[in-house]
């Protein structure tokens, strides 16, 4: 009895500081999150929880926080321009939608190039570097929007260019705090 009770005491040690280490490391997401959202008027801060919340898991601290959103930024533009790719290998793509295409694919292949650099600078301690790396990301992809909208076409990649520029100015502000 006295054996099971000192199994149950150390599980329940146990839960108790798994649940105090995410309780903290969504505090200090959160926090992070919060003094970044004064360095940009454009931050989104509710976008910046819930998409940092997977990396904060670690309970990581605001470098780490910067270098997963800069990974996440990259991610989701080289998939953006697969994407993109992928149109332009499609017969059935429109003729007047294949130079969009086309400039969008070099856009996002930039757009991810530029975040795998800002996490690199980070890495290096280059903040003020990644900072500017992070921060050409929302101009980049905004272009992709537009060259659609000049050839009288829906913009395909309208999430993907609202994510990426938020997951930018996340990236940028919080290294604004290193
Ligand atoms: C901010 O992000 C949230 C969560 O992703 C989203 O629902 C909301 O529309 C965004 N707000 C703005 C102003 O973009």
């Amino acid at each position: 009895m006295r054996a099971l009770m000192g199994k149950l005491l150390a599980v329940a040690t146990a839960l108790g500081a798994v649940l105090i280490m995410s309780t903290r490391a969504y505090a200090n997401l959160e926090a992070t999150c919060m003094a970044a959202s004064a360095k940009d008027t454009r931050f989104n801060y509710s976008f910046c929880v819930k998409a940092l919340s997977a990396a904060a898991q670690t309970g990581n601290g605001a470098r780490e926080l910067a270098k997963a959103t800069a990974e996440m930024g990259a991610k989701l533009a080289a998939a953006t321009e697969a994407k993109a790719r992928a149109r332009l290998e499609d017969p059935r793509t429109e003729r007047k939608a294949y130079d969009p295409y086309q400039t969008c694919y070099y856009i996002y292949q930039r757009a991810s190039n530029l975040f795998l650099f800002a996490e690199h600078l980070i890495d290096k301690n280059a903040y003020a570097d990644a900072k500017s790396a992070a921060r050409d990301v929302p101009s980049a992809v905004g272009d992709c929007d537009r060259y659609f909208h000049e050839a009288g076409l829906g913009a395909p990649f309208l999430e993907q260019s609202a994510k990426c520029e938020q997951l930018g100015i996340i990236c940028g502000a919080i290294t604004d705090l290193l």
